[in-house]
């Protein structure tokens, strides 16, 4: 006998809760409560073979805490986040207006719960917009209302990609995407990126198993190693301490340091457009 699901009410009513999907999961593994049986059970397989996945992912979110306030302190109060995910504590638009109330943070994702989400969240909130989108299309992303209603592309913008790319792959053509984004910055923009990878020689049974529970279960993930990470800064000056793994990037505290264990398998770097 087949069991219905149930839908709650902040559920859109044209997504299929028996399909995993990487914001849920995601959600999921942040704590949130925005996820469903199916999202839960991926997450779960992937925590079974690589128990610390959860401190990489949090490490993602701290990264992202990290360059924002790097960036508020650097005179930056545009933000357009890409893939923003479902949002859960330490959102970006909470820490760039805890810092400045007049800066500005345009949300966009995919996936129809992080969006309806977000948009509950914020409404009201007259500096933050959310754009349900595909960040492959630079030109509908940029073209959108809700972009140009709020960025102002004369002065700069810091464009965000925090646990992202690794759902693009090299087919996709990453460094075009990123270059559509690129060059309708003003100098002093900055380019954001976190991602999942490490070296050859240092890929564990563990890695490879979370990429397979994701491709099987979920969505095609592409690792990228140090050069092919680097690569993605094209056009941009990389800032000290330029492309290392996540939890020595500017550090601010011993907390930070805390998920450093090596190899650690994600990148973080942010660029800035000269
Ligand atoms: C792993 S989550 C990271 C969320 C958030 N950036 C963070 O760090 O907490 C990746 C997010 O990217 C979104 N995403 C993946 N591919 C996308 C695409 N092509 N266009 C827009 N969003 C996408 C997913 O829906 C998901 O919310």
């Amino acid at each position: 006998m087949e069991v219905a699901v149930e839908r709650p009410n902040w559920a859109p009513g044209d997504i299929d809760l028996e399909r995993p999907s990487v914001a849920r999961v995601y959600d999921y593994w942040l704590g949130g409560a925005h996820n469903f049986a199916a999202d839960r059970a991926v997450g779960q397989r992937a925590l079974e073979v690589m128990p610390e996945l959860r401190d990489v992912i949090l490490n993602h979110r701290a990264f992202l805490r990290r360059v924002v306030r790097h960036l508020l302190g650097a005179g930056v109060r545009q933000f357009l986040d890409l893939g923003s995910g479902i949002p859960t504590v330490g959102n970006v638009h909470e820490i760039a207006q805890g810092t400045d109330p007049a800066a500005k943070v345009v949300y966009v994702d995919v996936d129809p719960v992080a969006v309806a989400h977000s948009r509950s969240l914020l409404n009201g909130n007259g500096r933050v917009a959310v754009l349900q989108a595909d960040v492959r299309d630079p030109a509908a992303v940029l073209g959108s209302p809700e972009v140009g209603g709020l960025l102002d592309f004369d002065e700069p913008i810091a464009v965000l990609m925090i646990a992202l790319l690794h759902f693009v792959s090299d087919e996709e053509d990453p460094l075009g995407i990123i270059g559509g984004y690129r060059d309708r910055l003003a100098p002093g923009s900055h380019l954001a990126i976190s991602h999942a990878g490490y070296e050859a020689d240092e890929e564990t049974g563990s890695y490879r198993a979370v990429r397979s529970v994701y491709d099987r279960d979920v969505t095609p993930m592409t690792y990228r190693n140090e050069a092919e990470f680097t690569r993605l800064f094209d056009g941009f000056d990389l800032v000290e301490p330029g492309v290392v793994r996540l939890p020595v990037w500017r550090p601010e505290s011993p907390d930070d340091l805390n998920g450093s264990r090596t190899p650690f398998p994600a990148f973080g770097a942010l660029g800035r457009k000269a």
